[in-house]
């Protein structure tokens, strides 16, 4: 039998678990790329189809690996082995947990970077850069930023020493805590922005272009990208949910948690959009802006909006924050692992994970000015990081694991470790974990490769 309690911690209680799984999820995720994704395949029918994903893939995938990651108590590599052999499987199945921190490894990189941008914001905020800013000026400060290698850097550098800080502290009394007060405030700060885009955007506009589905936009790469955004956005496929399922104790409910994470990190995504795209529209922008969409976007309403100098500075600090309780969870696989096996201590563990993708990072930043020439498939390092980690290798983890658990496991072992009623709810899951969730992924496989 596997132990009940993981060598590296444990939650304190089901909350706290709550707390920092919508931690790993709410990020950038959320308020940087999904807006400029949905914006970029036409709104309505790419939303649709990522609710769609969501709940019929990212719900049901999220309990699995959970699931796993609870019965395993270790990093997701031992986890994989632990149960495979539990079973009387094959070794391999440890492939999951390597692929699982090789995309955390290529995720980490890029997200710093990301995360560098909305740092470097909160001090554009905070000495009154945003006043009487229009969208031309909006447009050419992000353009200053991009084109600015060495203050790429320098932010880059400092998200990546902040994350190492925390991960290195260890569970409790690093993660836990940062999530459990700025998680609450990033919400009241997102309804205060809705507000505003209700009262001072096209309000309606907006919601139409969110909501409203004109599928003939909807190409079979719009499709993957909705799944992608999916797992990327609730953190599934790597092994980061599956750590945090390992330190969660053994009486919670796998299904109730993992609803409400789920509908926290989905409500959030939403309210950006709902935040982001009457001001984009009543400002005359293309919802089409790509990856700069809400550092172009916001800064506009906080230009506006009374007050604006505090809110803007305050709305990028925990956009921040919201950056930093994920980029925890993307490197605590790793970290986790190289503490079981390769004897390293946390502090060790983390830096030299943090190291490694922090240099990869500046080959993203480079690729956003002095290398903007170098591409593969028409985009450069940091597009293709982005792309290649949320629309292949996390689809591809999620598939293992749904198979894993709907095919490879005994229904017997599967049942003691969800301790849910058997009743229809549960049919439902593992209907989805068996049949739905590695056909979809498959099929969205199958017809974005058609298209090359
Ligand atoms: N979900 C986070 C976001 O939306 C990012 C993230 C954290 C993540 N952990 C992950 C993405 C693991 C993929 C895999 O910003």
């Amino acid at each position: 039998m596997p132990a009940t309690t993981s060598v590296h911690g444990q939650w304190t209680t089901r909350l706290a678990f709550i707390l920092a799984a919508t931690g790993s999820a709410v990020g950038l995720g959320n308020i940087w790329r999904f807006p400029y994704i949905a914006g970029d395949n036409g709104g309505g029918a790419f939303v649709l189809v990522y609710l769609g994903c969501i709940l019929l893939i990212g719900l049901p995938v999220m309990m699995a690996e959970i699931l796993l990651g609870r019965r395993g108590r270790q990093s997701p590599i031992n986890t994989m082995v632990t149960l495979a052999r539990e079973e009387g499987l094959s070794r391999g199945w440890g492939m999951v947990g390597w692929i699982g921190v090789l995309a955390g490894f290529l995720i980490l990189s890029f997200y710093s970077v990301v995360a560098g941008w909305s740092l470097s914001y909160v001090f554009k905020s905070g000495s009154g850069g945003f006043m009487g800013l229009d969208a031309d000026g909006s447009e050419a400060m992000f353009d200053g930023l991009l084109s600015n290698p060495e203050a790429l850097l320098a932010w880059h550098t400092i998200f990546m020493v902040m994350t190492a800080m925390v991960v290195a502290r260890g569970v409790q009394s690093g993660l836990e805590k940062a999530v459990t007060i700025l998680m609450p405030l990033l919400f009241v700060m997102l309804v205060v922005m809705v507000g505003y885009a209700m009262v001072e955007g096209r309000f309606i506009a907006g919601l139409e272009f969110l909501l409203y589905p004109d599928f003939s936009a909807l190409t079979a790469n719009a499709v993957l990208l909705a799944m992608g955004q999916a797992f990327f956005t609730l953190s599934l496929g790597m092994g980061a949910i599956m750590i945090y399922g390992s330190y969660l104790q053994s009486e919670a409910s796998i299904a109730r948690t993992s609803a409400a994470v789920v509908g926290a990190d989905t409500l959030v995504a939403i309210m950006a959009g709902l935040a982001i795209f009457p001001i984009v529209l009543g400002a005359g922008l293309s919802p089409e802006q790509g990856p700069g969409l809400i550092f172009v976007t916001l800064p506009l309403s906080f230009a506006e909006m009374p007050g604006g100098l505090y809110f803007g500075t305050m709305f990028f600090v925990l956009l921040v924050f919201a950056a930093w309780t994920s980029s925890i969870s993307i490197i605590e696989p790793a970290v986790a692992y190289l503490v079981e096996n390769v004897g390293m201590t946390r502090v060790a563990a983390s830096a030299s994970i943090a190291i490694a993708a922090w240099l990869l990072g500046i080959g993203a930043l480079l690729s956003l000015n002095v290398w903007s020439d170098y591409t593969l498939f028409n985009m450069g390092i940091l597009d293709l990081l982005d792309y290649v980690t949320a629309n292949i290798l996390l689809p591809l983890g999620g598939f293992l694991i749904a198979v894993f658990v709907g095919w490879r496991m005994t229904e017997r072992s599967v049942q003691s470790e969800l301790r849910m009623k058997l009743g229809g709810l549960y049919q439902i899951w593992y209907f989805l974990v068996r049949f739905v969730a590695p056909i979809a992924i498959l099929f969205v496989f199958l017809r974005a490769v058609e298209l090359i």
